[in-house]
């Protein structure tokens, strides 16, 4: 039976539009962080205008990214998810598109601060104070509103998904109080400790627990398959929630700070093996066995490509905290490849996945095209590894010159440029994945009603309930 745009339009308001709007900005600020990256190629690029110099443009990409896609990406998903797993509506979908326009209100705000160089000056934290008012107000409604939610819950049993969710809620005030508005009592040494630990917690404490809780939810889902482990699930849950925490001073190794406070951040970078080890222990026996799901389904080539880069990402992270490894790689490009990783490959994937999951039953109707799903999953895949690979091999070679007191500055950046070409390549290919992805999903939405759903090797897809 058909069912008019209108009708298929009413359930899930809030997470639709979350979604749609962070599908919009993915493609915005991927788009800028392109001119960036052809900034290092070549530096006379779009001239000497102020807002289009790399000073404004970074920060725009950056926070562009990490808020107006990812974290808006994530709330949308997760104000379809927590009901979902509650068996009951959102507490409130009026809060909830209250919270969505006020968020991408600020997002917008934050494009004109940026490109206006007004800036707190700091890391991750460019924002100036009246946004970062707006962003701490945004997540007070949208945690009152998932925590509502859960209280008024059908089903018992708390799913780990809602412990991440509950977690990344608590963690993410935390994190985001600290770095924007705590750190601005400190100066020096101090300031940039806590500058810090709010950047590593911002992937570690916000990104790493959503992306964790959404992988949860639809790795079995789209599996079609039973998580493998419960009681691993909630160890990987505890241990993460003690051991992140302490890991921020590993950007400062060999820096102005105390050596205890190194030593200390060092030994909890290599604990972080244990949370990580048994999320990629779960992802991947819940999938074992049905690899041949995998090849026809996006969502699932997305989260498990997803997974093996959360896992790299966090055998990374622990060995460039060690004293050894971390005095050539720090502060290189090694770094940004590392930080895309993150990001992009590990927590966006997974973001990814959940809204080509979820948009289709939120809409009822199946995904406009899985074919094309599967097209933009290989553009960002082949983006992605040229863009990690091109700057850990460049990053690490720059940072043995660096320790070669021998080689002049000037010559250390000139041999970067074939790194840097490479890697405006694979930014092609991340913006033409991410232009695809957004069109699937417009489509999907509002397709018109005649639309057929391409028959192809979907059926598993289409499917779904
Ligand atoms: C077309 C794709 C992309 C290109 C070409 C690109 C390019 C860049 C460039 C040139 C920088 C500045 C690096 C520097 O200062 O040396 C940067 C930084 C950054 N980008 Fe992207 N980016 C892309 C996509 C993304 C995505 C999708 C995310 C996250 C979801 C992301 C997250 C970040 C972060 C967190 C930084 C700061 C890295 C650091 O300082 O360690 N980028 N990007």
């Amino acid at each position: 039976m058909s069912s008019t745009t209108a009708d298929r339009l009413k359930e899930f308001p809030s997470a639709r539009w979350f979604i749609i709007s962070a599908a919009m900005f993915f493609v915005i600020t991927t788009f800028v962080g392109l001119l960036v990256a052809t900034k290092f190629v070549w530096p006379e690029f779009m001239g000497t205008a102020k807002w289009l110099t790399f000073g404004r443009m970074r920060p725009m990409h950056v926070n562009g990214v990490i808020f107006g896609w990812l974290l808006a990406a994530d709330m949308g998903v997760i104000f379809y998810l927590v009901p979902k797993l509650c068996g009951t509506g959102l507490w409130s979908e009026k809060l909830g598109l209250f919270t969505v326009v006020l968020f991408d209100t600020i997002i917008l705000c934050a494009i004109f601060t940026t490109s206006l160089g007004i800036t707190q000056g700091l890391e991750y934290a460019e924002l100036p104070f009246v946004l970062d008012v707006g962003v701490t107000l945004a997540w007070v409604l949208f945690g009152l509103n998932v925590f509502m939610t859960i209280a008024k819950r059908k089903h018992k049993k708390i799913y780990v998904s809602l412990w991440y969710t509950m977690g990344a809620i608590i963690w993410t005030a935390i994190v985001y109080i600290t770095g924007n508005f705590a750190v601005m009592f400190f100066t020096g040494v101090n300031q940039a400790n806590l500058n810090w630990f709010y950047v590593h917690n911002a992937v570690g404490l916000i990104f790493t627990p959503l992306g964790i809780a959404i992988a949860y939810y639809f790795i079995p889902k789209a599996a079609n398959a039973p998580l493998y482990s419960h009681k691993l699930s909630m160890i990987g849950f505890w241990s993460i929630s003690f051991v992140y925490v302490w890991t921020g001073a590993h950007h400062m190794i060999h820096g102005p700070i105390s050596q205890w406070l190194q030593t200390v951040s060092i030994i909890f970078s290599a604990l972080l093996i244990i949370p990580v080890w048994t999320v990629v222990v779960n992802f991947f026996g819940t999938v074992s066995g049905r690899w041949d799901q995998v090849r026809r389904d996006p969502v699932l080539k997305y989260l498990m490509a997803g997974t093996t880069f959360y896992l790299l990402t966090c055998f990374q992270g622990p060995m460039q905290a060690l004293r050894s490894v971390n005095a050539i790689t720090s502060k290189t490009d090694w770094v940004v490849g590392h930080a895309h990783m993150a990001l992009f490959g590990g927590f966006s994937f997974f973001v990814i996945a959940g809204t080509l999951y979820a948009v289709p039953l939120m809409v009822r109707r199946p995904l406009y095209s899985v074919k094309l799903g599967n097209h933009a999953f290989w553009f960002m895949l082949t983006g992605g590894l040229i863009y990690f690979f091109s700057l850990w091999t460049g990053g690490f070679i720059q940072g043995l010159q660096w320790n070669d007191a021998s080689i002049p500055f000037v010559n250390t950046v000139i041999s970067m440029q074939p790194y840097w070409v490479a890697r405006l390549v694979a930014g092609t290919l991340i913006f033409t994945g991410a232009v695809v992805y957004l069109y699937n999903l417009s489509r999907t939405f509002w397709g018109p009603d005649t639309e057929e759903a391409p028959a192809t090797e979907t059926a598993s897809v289409v499917q779904r309930g």
